[in-house]
């Protein structure tokens, strides 16, 4: 499966996540490669680190391109426990671990927009995909390195990455690592129970409490303020006043209504 040859070896002082990483220097997909494992559940937490993929996969059956060395392509293997298994609990611990790794970095505070993607400047900087079949694995893209100009290039105007946001030189590498540092951090409160301080990040993060919302569940829109938002339900109030409560996970789109005061949408 991979052409990258022999993989480094990290060993991160980590719990779980990442304590043993596979780096390549090119895999047809980090995310294929974590499923090779997934036979076995004592890979839980592995984690596969590549310079370039050759057949990435985005959401909904798209691609996922990366020029070599210019993005944290990264996937970890998984067994999470049942109270766990969740795929909105777990977009929300990524998310909110990429989020964590940008202000790091950058110091700024990035947007995740539902469910799975994350912004900086109304851009796209980073890319969830979670797949659920033999064990977990969970992939992430996170734009590091790449000018806007060869976001042009690539016809994503709405990409961003980033060192666009750093005076200093930026190291995908460290960036993994801290990546990595961070969804063990965070896990290993998930496993303990602990799940409040992640549910307040992701609320933060994606910052639609209070506000006018237009959400669509199993291919119907509903729009109203969003009054609640945990891992357990959504709720919004109509201008009629009713209120919807809605399961995360039955969730595909929720965004702000802009203009919805003066009717348009
Ligand atoms: C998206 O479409 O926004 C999700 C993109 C997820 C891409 C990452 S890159 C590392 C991992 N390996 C893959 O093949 N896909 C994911």
């Amino acid at each position: 499966m991979s052409k990258g040859g022999t993989p480094k070896i990290w060993n991160l002082e980590h719990q779980l996540i990442g304590r043993s990483t596979w780096y390549f220097d090119e895999v047809e997909s980090t995310s294929n490669f974590a499923l090779t494992f997934a036979s076995d559940e004592r890979n839980n937490g592995i984690a596969i680190f590549a310079d370039e993929q050759k057949a990435g996969r985005g959401q909904y059956g798209r691609v996922w391109t990366a020029a070599k060395g210019q993005a944290v392509l990264l996937s970890v293997l998984l067994f999470p426990p049942p109270f766990l298994n969740r795929p909105a609990l777990l977009t929300a611990w990524v998310a909110v671990a990429v989020c964590t790794t940008i202000e790091n970095f950058l110091g700024i505070r990035a947007a995740i927009k539902w469910p799975n993607d994350i912004l900086v400047d109304r851009k796209k900087i980073s890319g969830i995909l979670i797949e659920q079949t033999k064990g977990t694995v969970v992939g992430i893209g996170l734009n590091v390195l790449q000018a806007s100009h060869e976001f042009a290039i690539e016809g994503l105007p709405l990409a961003t990455s980033m060192q666009q946001f750093s005076p200093h030189p930026l190291n995908t590498h460290e960036v993994a690592k801290q990546l990595l540092a961070n969804l063990d951090e965070d896990y290993q409160l998930l496993l303990l129970g602990l799940k409040q301080k992640l549910e307040r990040d992701w609320v933060r993060g994606i910052g639609l409490l209070g506000k006018e919302v237009q959400l669509e569940e199993q291919g119907k829109k509903h729009r109203g303020r969003l009054l609640k938002q945990s891992f357990e339900s959504l709720e919004i109030e109509t201008s009629l006043g009713i209120k919807l409560s809605f399961v995360p996970e039955n969730i595909r789109h929720l965004e702000e209504l802009i203009n919805y005061a003066e009717g348009q949408p």
